[in-house]
């Protein structure tokens, strides 16, 4: 054996010596790790798999943190309602995950719809009746989860409003539109003595009532029409029917009511703009606005339709029935007690002897306009 064999088989000898000493187990141990070692690298990949899974969860917890609210609309189906519901979302973002539901004029789909997103684990409800009188059912409902509900729009009776201490409402001062749109009628008709078109110092006026219990509908129907009695003038109803807040059934009243009386209509008076916006389609396929036919309209809420018409002249003047506020103050009621905080808690809102807020409303004609224009931005 030559000193360089000796070497190298002494030096491995040495090693295995010290190999052994270090990890008895590892001659054995080494080909398991072999085979480890692959299912270790299948594993990596699975690992990798995991991360994005977990970067995907980390969106899904923040949002699970927001507070989960449960909307519905009585009907997706309805102007004004439309920005309200805008408004809602633009003020949840961020700050709630809501779950928004189309009622379509039905009370009994609404009264599911709440059962689904209480078993949906909702904190608050904030809830656009179809019925106003169907506030005790969904009270009833909320009550036994100890749920707040928000009630917007759709104003229950005072009795259901007391029967909860966790319940609160959103709208307006309905009485308050009726009186402001009596105002714009006043003030219009003793400018243009010409409109009293058959001379006889009394005003034939026809009304396009919104839905009939309604708060906002009996309201301006009733104070519209005294407002204008009160100004000292005379009036004397020609045709008083409801077209359910809608453009079409607005038209369709109009087409009838222009057949029976003609020009000895002297004022339409809606209780909303989509019912005045069919009343003026109907007076255009008659003439009207073309020439020296002219008829006066008046509606409520100032939605942007109804603004265009102003501006054309074809609508004497509207109500700002003010949906970005009401969206905001309903948003900030329900989340407030979705969080079990005040519902008023940080917010300039007021509560009035009934738990409401009232976001006022504003008369709108072309002088003030930009107003309307504004909020509805
Ligand atoms: C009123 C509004 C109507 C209609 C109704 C629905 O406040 O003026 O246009 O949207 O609410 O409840
Ligand atoms: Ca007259």
């Amino acid at each position: 054996m030559n000193k360089k064999l000796w070497f190298v088989l002494s030096s491995m000898l040495v090693l295995v010596m010290l190999l052994s000493a270090c990890s008895p187990a590892a001659p054995t141990a080494a080909p398991a790790a072999e085979e480890a070692a692959p299912a270790a690298e299948e594993a990596a990949p699975a690992a990798e798999e995991a991360a994005p899974a977990a970067e995907e969860a980390a969106p899904a917890a923040e949002e699970a943190a927001l507070p989960k609210i449960g909307f519905t609309i009585y009907k997706y189906d309805d102007n004004f309602m439309s920005f309200v519901r805008r408004a809602i979302e633009t003020n949840a973002e961020g700050k709630a995950e809501i779950l928004m539901n189309d009622s379509q004029n039905d009370q009994a789909k609404q009264n599911e719809q709440v059962d689904t997103m209480i078993s949906k684990g909702v904190q608050s409800l904030a809830i656009n009746l179809v019925n106003p009188q169907g506030a005790s059912a969904i009270i009833k409902k909320a009550e036994e989860e100890g749920l707040p509900v928000v009630f917007f729009n759709k104003e229950p009776s005072a009795e259901d409003m007391a029967s909860y201490d966790k319940c609160w409402y959103v709208g307006t001062n309905s009485a308050e539109s009726g009186i402001m749109q009596g105002q714009i009628i006043v003030d219009t008709w003793k400018a243009n003595p010409d409109w009293d078109k058959n001379g006889d110092g009394v005003m034939q006026y026809v009304l396009l009532k919104g839905e009939p219990g309604h708060p906002d509908a009996e309201a301006r129907t009733k104070y519209a029409v005294e407002t204008v009695v009160e100004a000292g003038i005379p009036v004397e109803e020609l045709e008083l029917q409801t077209g359910m807040w809608d453009s079409v059934k607005g038209k369709e009243l109009m087409d009838a009511w222009l057949a029976k009386h003609g020009d000895a209509i002297e004022y339409v008076i809606a209780n909303n703009d989509a019912m005045a916006l069919g009343a003026i389609a109907s007076l255009q396929a008659e003439g009207y606005f073309t020439g020296d036919k002219f008829m006066p309209v008046v509606g409520v809420d100032a939605i942007p339709d109804a603004l265009v018409q102003i501006k054309e002249g074809t609508l004497v003047g509207s109500v700002l029935n003010d949906a970005a506020n009401q969206g905001k103050a309903t948003v900030d009621l329900a989340l407030n007690v979705a969080l079990g905080k005040d519902p008023l808690d940080g917010t300039d809102w007021t509560l009035d002897e009934v738990k409401a807020v009232r976001v006022p409303y504003l008369g709108i004609t072309l002088d003030n306009i930009a107003v309307a224009e504004e909020s509805y931005k």
